[in-house]
């Protein structure tokens, strides 16, 4: 028998040291600015060690904090963690610890729109060069790299379009060609464990904690991941720039961990017998879900991930008018319109194409109709089915 934990178990133990527990199942929440220190001995070795464990100023965290650290660190199998007040911030400061003025970044050209947003306005502003490249792309990721380059940034799958992209190509392309790059991936989706992100090369794996880890839509946070090499600059960088989070906040994403694994497999299997259901339907021009073999990337998903979660788009056939748009999305019973996700209730979404076009700078679409993006919570799949089914009778009353 071996004795690697499955990561159900993992989920369930990790970060639950005695020291932060003191004696409860969960760690404490432990609300700090000042942290007092008994002596000046104390003092001194609370100051040594302020980035390793020891209690020294609030801005440093506290031992919520440092439990939520510790489960992060086990479960993507990183050297540390490193805690933001949202999924953004993760993204933006995770880039900025390693571009200066002259540098060049390379970013999947289809991110998370605010990730492009902050390539082509703050990095512009310092003086960093951004250059998005498709997505899809492999070994041609060679061709936009250069010797400056120094972080390449991916999201997998991607916001929206859901492409799954060939990470280990292109990690294996980026360390050939350039070497000093900083591979950091938006691996929201996967929630952190569905794709083992830095086992597979990336030195650092961040997530929109926002969404599966907290899992209630009721709090917001970040957390990067980084291996030894990238982890002392991200954290002391971060730190430089004042990203915490309250205790509060870390002790939910910690709450949010222990069930992380049995919500992720309801949302995986809700998700593919909706998606599945609406690949039958006439209305569809396609359904980009990665576990869907007609979804872009579908190849890479079965190759490197363990499974999938909720979120997924479909297209229909049709390009549907603001008014017929309107009066098919604003009489859902169960899903609601919002812009996040990864909580436990279902939710909708349309794009219309020249707004997805509008949000790829690379490439063109391959498609014209209205783009609908659900994510499937953890209702009963028959009921959003017919929620679903209700809502293309809608559309056929409008016809
Ligand atoms: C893929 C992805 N990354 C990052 C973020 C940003 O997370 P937050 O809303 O916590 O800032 C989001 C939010 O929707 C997202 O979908």
């Amino acid at each position: 028998m071996s004795d690697k934990k499955n990561i159900e178990t993992t989920l369930i133990s990790a970060g639950r040291k005695p020291r932060y527990t003191q004696g409860a199942v969960n760690s404490v929440v432990q609300r700090a600015s000042s942290l007092v220190f008994s002596s000046v001995a104390e003092k001194k070795k609370a100051t040594a060690g302020r980035a390793k464990g020891e209690l020294f100023y609030g801005r440093r965290g506290t031992l919520t904090h440092f439990a939520l650290q510790d489960a992060m660190t086990e479960l993507e199998g990183g050297a540390g963690c490193v805690l933001y007040p949202c999924g953004a911030a993760a993204v933006a400061n995770a880039i900025l610890a390693f571009v200066s003025a002259g540098d060049h970044i390379l970013v999947s050209g289809s991110v998370y729109e605010p990730t492009q947003d902050f390539c082509s306005t703050i990095l512009k502003k310092l003086a960093v060069e951004t250059t998005f490249f498709p997505a899809q792309s492999g070994e041609e990721i060679a061709q936009w790299l250069r010797p400056e380059t120094r972080v390449v940034f991916l999201e997998s799958p991607s916001s929206i379009t859901m492409e799954v992209q060939d990470i280990p190509t292109l990690i294996a392309t980026v360390r050939r060609i350039a070497p000093q790059a900083v591979i950091i991936l938006d691996n929201t989706w996967a929630a952190g464990i569905l794709f083992n992100a830095l086992e597979a090369g990336v030195d650092i794996s961040i997530q929109a904690g926002t969404k599966y880890l907290v899992g209630h839509s009721d709090a917001m946070i970040g957390t990067a991941v980084a291996n030894a090499r990238c982890v002392e600059q991200l954290r002391e960088n971060s730190y430089l720039m004042g990203q915490m989070v309250d205790a509060d906040t870390a002790y939910v994403a910690a709450r949010g961990l222990r069930t992380l694994s049995v919500r992720l497999r309801q949302h995986e299997a809700a998700s593919i017998e909706i998606a599945t259901w609406l690949s039958q339907r006439d209305e569809v021009f396609r359904v980009n879900h990665p576990a869907l073999p007609q979804s872009p990337g579908h190849q890479f998903w079965k190759r490197d991930f363990s499974g999938s979660s909720g979120l997924f788009s479909f297209i229909l056939k049709e390009k549907l008018s603001p008014s017929a748009l309107a009066h098919y999305l604003d009489h859902f019973t169960h899903f609601s319109m919002a812009y996040s996700w990864g909580g436990f209730e279902s939710l909708i979404l349309a794009s219309q194409p020249e707004e997805i076009a509008a949000i790829r700078p690379v490439g063109e679409l391959d498609f014209t109709g209205t783009l609908i993006r659900l994510h499937i919570g953890l209702e009963h799949p028959q009921d959003l089915i017919a929620d679903l089914a209700r809502g293309f009778a809608r559309l056929k009353d409008l016809a």
